[in-house]
């Protein structure tokens, strides 16, 4: 089989996803493609029924149109339907299916780098920022068994929609920025989510009062090392960067439209030169 691949999303131009997919393409030796297709809002309409008529196998989802591209579906998978938002769509026999595969993308990043956390789910976790990624982590996170996830963001109300989605054995506490970082010591896996740290010198909260042994994760990949993640490194702490969960969410895409579980392997570090 030919896989006709791509991305949909604005701006995309330094997207990494190309990248990611011809090498999963390469390595489970299909044939294929994967192109960018960088859509302007006012055109989301017409350029989507475009692409749907197109050869397209399947696509991913990215900014701004993860909500979107929901009503263009004929049906979503439960995860997506729950988390409200789709970062992959698959055509199977001739119907559009939405998915969502950055909060299980982020569960075996995580997995694949501190295993021993997935031992103990009655560690304590926070989440800092209650956006989509947020929801799908979250999401994700309860569903794996893991029992005390807070939330903690500048908007409570977004914090509260969130704590909405976890399971009954989820326990879920809503804070402020500030008390998050005050209590900071509570936590085994600490989560920065937003986009704060994004292309710039800026980090979100101080980690100061964080415990030694937490592990400190940012799922911005660009840079590679935030504000964030450096002061984590400098006060000793293991750390989990974005750029993994990238590939990890990008494998499950991949699986979902070929039916290939592909292998990470030394991947992780090649992006990580790109990266740096
Ligand atoms: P995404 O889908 O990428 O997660 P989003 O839904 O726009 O993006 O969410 C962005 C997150 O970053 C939110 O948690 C947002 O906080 P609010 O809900 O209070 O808006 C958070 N965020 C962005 N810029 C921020 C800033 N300068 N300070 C604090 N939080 C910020």
């Amino acid at each position: 089989m030919n896989f006709h691949l791509g991305l949909i999303g604005y701006p995309i131009g330094h997207s990494l996803s190309p990248w990611i997919h011809n090498q999963f393409l390469e390595k489970t030796n299909h044939n294929g493609s994967y192109s960018l297709v960088e859509i302007e809002q006012d055109e989301f309409a017409n350029k989507i029924h475009e692409l749907m008529e197109s050869d397209i196998d399947g696509f991913n989802v990215t900014t701004p149109y993860k909500q979107e591209i929901i009503p263009y579906l004929d049906e979503l998978d439960d995860y997506a339907a729950q988390i409200g938002a789709v970062n992959t769509v698959a055509n199977k026999d001739g119907k559009w299916i939405g998915y969502n595969t950055d909060g299980i993308g982020y569960i075996y990043s995580l997995k694949a780098t501190y295993p021993s956390l997935f031992r103990d789910k009655d560690i304590r976790i926070i989440l800092l920022g209650a956006g989509g990624a947020a929801r799908g982590i979250f999401s994700a996170l309860s569903s794996e068994g893991f029992r005390y996830i807070d939330i903690a963001n500048r908007s409570l109300k977004k914090a509260r929609e969130i704590k909405a989605l976890g399971n009954h054995i989820t326990t879920t506490e809503i804070l402020s920025l500030k008390e998050a970082e005050e209590n900071l010591g509570h936590y085994e896996l600490i989560i920065q989510t937003t986009n704060v740290g994004m292309n710039e010198k800026a980090q979100l909260i101080d980690l100061k009062n964080r415990k030694d042994s937490a592990i400190i994760s940012d799922i911005v990949y660009q840079p590679i090392m935030t504000e964030f993640l450096i002061q984590a490194k400098e006060l000793g702490n293991s750390v989990h960067c974005g750029h993994s969960m990238l590939l990890y969410q990008a494998q499950a895409a991949f699986e979902i439209w070929t039916h290939t579980k592909v292998r990470i392997g030394d991947m992780e570090e090649k992006l990580q030169t790109i990266l740096e």
